[in-house]
């Protein structure tokens, strides 16, 4: 499935962005936002969930959603392709730039991991900001659709908020500024699982290319980065990454 062109345009990269989104967490079990029948954006309005406005006007349906989604993350683990760039990360100069605000990149080992839209283990109180720190007694079993009424900060006693982008706001700048170095600085980008349909994010794969970066592309159908990348891989990320890092024979390095 890996082409010897892009096993040689990989094993000359110094510095690799691996730019991530939803489809790497497919296969763990959860699930893509725009996938036909699976997509969380197919099934919920997102207008009604993952809006400033959504959580102003029902903020009990809002923080329902995200803990029902909190708790899917919870129940499954990293999968083949979380695993293989965390093995990756240990041999070579790699950073990660996600859509993702599941942990299922740092539950399989790596660090440095950039979450350019949030994480929902981060929430934090709309009016101090102060990060709100669940108890190990929080957790309420949420179903899909159950209302559940944000907690309080305890410093203020304001209404705390998920610590996701939604749409209609702006990414948290430092994140953003991290990403973008991180793309300019690289000579290799890997989008993969994710769409390229939300922007700035989508952009990432454009600025690296820009600054002279292979780019490829790990996806089972075809995205708008197809026309940025110099290698599109149809397959899905827990076939291709173990593939790709297989063939670069960490294994056999002694240390
Ligand atoms: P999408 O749901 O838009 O796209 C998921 C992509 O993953 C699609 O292109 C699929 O073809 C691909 N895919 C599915 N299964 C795969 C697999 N096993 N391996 C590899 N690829 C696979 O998700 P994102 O692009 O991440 O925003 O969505 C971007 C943003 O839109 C999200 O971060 C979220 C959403 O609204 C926020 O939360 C702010």
């Amino acid at each position: 499935m890996i082409s010897e062109a892009i096993l040689n345009s990989i094993k000359k990269a110094r510095r690799i962005v691996v730019f991530s989104g939803a489809g790497i967490s497919a296969e763990s079990g959860v699930p893509t936002f725009r996938d036909d029948l699976t997509g969380l954006w197919q099934q919920y309005d997102a207008n009604l969930l993952a809006t400033p406005e959504a959580f102003t006007q029902d903020p009990a349906l809002v923080w329902g959603w995200y803990e029902w989604r909190r708790a899917r993350i919870l129940a499954v683990e990293p999968n083949a392709g979380h695993e293989a760039i965390a093995k990756w990360q240990q041999h070579a100069a790699l950073s990660i730039v996600t859509q993702n605000v599941d942990d299922l990149h740092e539950r399989a080992g790596s660090d440095k991991v950039i979450h350019i839209h949030g994480s929902i283990f981060a929430p934090r109180c709309t009016k101090c900001k102060k990060p709100y720190v669940f108890s190990s007694n929080y957790f309420q079993e949420p179903e899909s659709g159950r209302r559940i009424e944000p907690p309080l900060c305890p410093v203020c006693q304001n209404i705390v908020r998920p610590g996701v982008v939604w749409f209609g706001e702006p990414l948290y700048e430092p994140d953003l500024c991290a990403a973008i170095y991180e793309a300019e600085n690289s000579d290799l980008l890997i989008a993969v699982g994710t769409s390229g349909l939300v922007q700035p994010a989508s952009l990432i794969p454009r600025w690296a290319k820009d600054k002279g970066a292979v780019v490829i592309q790990i996806n089972p159908t075809s995205t708008p980065i197809d026309e940025v990348s110099d290698y599109n891989i149809r397959a899905t990320a827990a076939q291709a990454l173990p593939e790709i890092v297989d063939a670069l024979g960490f294994d056999s390095i002694v240390s």
